[in-house]
């Protein structure tokens, strides 16, 4: 907890999920709000039957460890990555290590996953689930996507699933996530984007802001500010209005949610997959190398950052450098 009395978003968040991760009912992911343990019943049965829906195979679903989906994604980001052996993978919000697994047996043993999450009950229950399937290539580390306990260009693919819209500062974890990726690396998500606006009491109610919603920001700004960050080649490669996924089980949030008409409601969020690259330095303008290089001495995803984020070399290789910071 914060220091203030308010516990923040992100606050509701680790809590929401902290429960769920002990089978404490709860939560979040976008078709399970309720928040009485009681009405969580056959949540195995549950996970599996919202994995069928969200895009995972049956073999998908069934070649990971028991307790590893927890019915908490809203796609499957790592059929959209296409990932190849030897990749080194990032899962953002990594929960009990669901996509983790997934990607590892897609990177065999030449590659590496790693996972990164803020709530420590669901670490814990990752680390138990990678020792139980047997996973050597998978590491879960405690961090928030803010600021990512990772190096820089040490990754090749970042996934994530139904995660970044919990983020409070998505421009920041954006940039987190450009900084991550080797040049010519790229980001493959499934995630929640509002098609407009909501009320603040939606918003800002702690159940809503973990079930999805109360953090997701319109798709636009989300496709801009991935932009902005760097990425280049924003695709949008597929998009499900949400109204029905994020349908709850009984409880506050749905209550809250019925009232304002969004309950089965369609138009209003959508389920999106999205891509987006860092480019590599072959694939950036010489003349806009050329320029960067003298200057800043940067690799050419920074310079195209750089570009895309202060218009690096139309200004000069000096503004360049001066603008950058
Ligand atoms: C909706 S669940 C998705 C879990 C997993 N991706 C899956 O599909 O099963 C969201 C997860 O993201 C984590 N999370 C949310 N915000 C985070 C942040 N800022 N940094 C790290 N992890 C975060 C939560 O702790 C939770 O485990």
């Amino acid at each position: 907890m914060s220091e203030s009395t308010n516990p923040t978003p992100k606050e509701w968040v680790r809590e929401a999920y902290g429960r769920t991760a002990q089978g404490k009912g709860s939560c979040c992911g976008p078709s399970c709000c309720s928040s009485d343990a009681d009405s969580l019943i056959g949540l195995s049965e549950q996970a599996q039957a919202i994995g069928e829906k969200i895009g995972y195979s049956t073999e998908e679903l069934a070649a990971v460890p028991e307790g590893a989906n927890l019915g908490l994604g809203c796609g499957n980001p790592v059929a959209l990555a296409e990932l190849q052996p030897g990749q080194t993978v990032l899962d953002l919000g990594s929960g009990a290590g669901f996509d983790c697994f997934l990607a590892a047996q897609r990177v065999g043993p030449a590659g590496k996953v790693v996972g990164v999450d803020m709530t420590p009950e669901m670490l814990a229950r990752a680390r138990v689930n990678a020792e139980t399937g047997g996973y050597a290539n998978v590491e879960f580390r405690e961090g928030d996507i803010e600021s990512l306990p990772v190096e820089d260009a040490s990754v090749d693919v970042v996934i994530s699933n139904c995660v970044l819209n919990l983020v409070p500062d998505k421009e920041k974890a954006f940039r987190e996530i450009f900084r991550v990726l080797r040049p010519g690396g790229y980001l493959a998500v499934s995630d929640i984007v509002l098609l407009r606006d909501l009320p603040d009491e939606i918003r800002n109610h702690p159940g809503v802001y973990a079930s999805c919603i109360g953090g997701a920001i319109g798709k636009d700004e989300y496709l801009s500010l991935l932009r902005s960050a760097g990425f280049s080649a924003v695709e949008v490669v597929d998009e499900v209005d949400a109204g029905a996924l994020l349908t709850c089980a009984p409880g506050p949030v749905s209550d809250l949610l019925r009232d304002f008409g969004l309950i089965d409601a369609t138009g209003w969020a959508a389920s999106i997959k999205v891509k987006g690259r860092k480019l590599d330095h072959e694939e950036i303008d010489d003349d806009d190398r050329d320029c960067c290089d003298a200057v800043l001495g940067c690799d050419g995803s920074r310079v195209r950052g750089v570009q895309q984020r202060k218009g690096c070399c139309t200004f000069g290789g000096l503004s360049a450098f001066l603008l950058a910071g």
